[in-house]
């Protein structure tokens, strides 16, 4: 590599940091969400154990898992979208488009990937292609777990006993089993509260509440 070039990693990081900005300038609402998702991802994947090249390329796509709806949303729904599409059952082609304009991005081809897939249902039944279980990539099915908190918590207002019920219900249908038993003993920032770093384990929370 020629002395002082910027490297794939560095290019990588300043086009994810440019799309997110460029998304909140359309949607704030959606690129909130895009930044929820991508720390809490980053959370889960370290409490995984995912080691840390893997782990900072979930982080970024995560933040871009949305991108697509710039290109299937309406322009008088993008502003107040909240991307909980899934949950009422819609299926549009956010996740093939923004696969599309991720995979424009210089060595992006797995991020891509993992976008299109972010929408897979564990049971065969989710879009764009139908996988099911451990053929949706671990990728996708760790930021369809951080999407459903996120959605549950900030656009449906559930309380985290709520939110970890629903997602438990979810769990073999729509989720990874083992990930959403993973990700109930993860401790994840408490977005829902705050957006700074308040933390707390996803179960613990959901019994102190509930108690
Ligand atoms: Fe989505
Ligand atoms: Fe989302």
């Amino acid at each position: 590599m020629r002395q002082g070039a910027p490297s794939l990693a560095a290019l990588r990081q300043a086009n994810s940091a440019f799309a997110i900005s460029l998304l909140g300038l359309v949607s704030p609402s959606i690129a909130r969400h895009c930044r929820h998702v991508a720390e809490l991802a980053r959370h889960f994947s370290s409490q995984l154990m995912i080691a840390e090249p893997l782990r900072l390329e979930i982080f970024r796509t995560a933040l871009l898992h949305d991108i697509g709806l710039l290109a299937t949303l309406p322009m008088e729904d993008i502003q107040r979208a909240t991307s909980c599409l899934y949950l009422d059952g819609s299926d549009d082609d956010h996740a093939e488009f923004g696969a599309q304009l991720v995979s424009l991005f210089p060595d992006c081809t797995r991020a891509s990937e993992w976008i299109r897939h972010h929408h897979e249902r564990y049971d065969g039944t989710g879009y764009p292609d139908s996988l099911r279980g451990t053929r949706i990539p671990l990728g996708s099915r760790i930021i369809s777990v951080a999407d459903s908190w996120d959605c549950f918590l900030f656009a449906e207002g559930l309380a985290p006993a709520e939110a970890l019920t629903k997602l438990e219900e979810l769990a073999g249908s729509v989720l990874d089993p083992q990930l959403v038993e993973a990700f109930a003993d993860c401790t994840v920032a408490d977005f829902a509260v705050a957006e700074s770093a308040a933390t707390g384990c996803v179960r613990e929370r959901a019994v102190r509440v509930t108690a």
